[in-house]
């Protein structure tokens, strides 16, 4: 190759490379957040993180949805919807608030999530009798979620409030504990700042094989609706000083 050719090679790679970045942030630099689901939880993180700052993209099997289309509306022009693996390839954060049975069949249509961080907040659970138990899964659903994409830094968080109370944790007494967990200290601080800026607690118990208490703690509290037929709680846990 003529090395005027080559050089303009490296120099066209360079700024794709830098686009890619900078599409991953904008003007006031706070990082972009994909959140795939624009359910009751992806709603709620969307305008829990919109309202803090963090432009947001909005994955969806239907972005041109009017369903989608009105939430876009009454989140803010800070808010955008599209593809799921296009909402994916666009930030460095990527939120899974879908169902977990239907992540397995999405898995390899999202795309390539190596180096970026995975929030799992999903939960999974298989009634019998009248209290929920494990998923029929070994491990937990952010372990699995980690082998199906195992370049990306999967942080467990966010599965045990309800979105309201994520929304406005003074309706839950205002302090909201948000136990975390995974395997990468740097992306679990990332994660920790965001949920700082919700107003809830962040609390990281440790690496990924943590998640599955993490997870036993929702059955435990969906555990406690079933039982007392409609009250609930949340959680707040206090570090003691030693
Ligand atoms: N809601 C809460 O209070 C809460 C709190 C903590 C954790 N979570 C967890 O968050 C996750 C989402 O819960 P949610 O309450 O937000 O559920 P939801 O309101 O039912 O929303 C689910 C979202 O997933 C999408 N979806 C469903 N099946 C899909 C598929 N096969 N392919 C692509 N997208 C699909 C739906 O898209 P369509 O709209 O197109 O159907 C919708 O956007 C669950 O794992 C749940 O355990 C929920």
């Amino acid at each position: 190759m003529h090395r005027r050719t080559v050089i303009a090679s490296i120099g066209a790679t360079v700024a794709l490379s830098t686009l890619a970045q900078a599409q991953t942030r904008t003007a006031g630099s706070k990082e972009r957040i994909a959140i795939l689901g624009t359910g009751s939880l992806g709603s709620t993180l969307a305008e829990c993180w919109g309202r803090a700052g963090y432009p947001i993209v909005l994955g969806s099997r239907t972005p041109q949805d009017q369903r989608v289309t009105s939430l876009l509306a009454k989140l803010g022009s800070t808010v955008s919807a599209a593809t799921l693996s296009e909402a994916a390839r666009q930030a460095s954060i990527v939120v899974f608030a879908l169902p977990w049975p239907a992540v397995r069949t999405l898995m390899p249509s999202i795309g390539d999530l190596t180096g970026k961080i995975i929030i799992d907040p999903m939960n999974s659970m298989k009634w019998v009798g009248a209290y929920p138990h494990p998923p029929d899964i070994a491990t937990s659903v952010s372990e699995e979620l980690q082998s199906l994409a195992p370049g990306a830094k999967v942080v467990k968080a966010l599965n045990t409030p309800t979105a309201a109370n994520m929304r406005d944790p003074k309706r839950a007494g205002g302090h909201v504990s948000i136990p975390l967990a995974g395997d990468d200290v740097s992306a679990k601080a990332q994660v920790a700042a965001l949920v700082t800026q919700m107003g809830l607690e962040p609390l990281d118990v440790g690496p990924l094989v943590a998640a599955r208490y993490i997870e036993a703690m929702l059955r435990l509290s969906a555990g406690y609706v079933a039982y007392t037929r409609g009250k609930y709680f949340e959680y707040h846990l206090v570090p003691v000083k030693t």
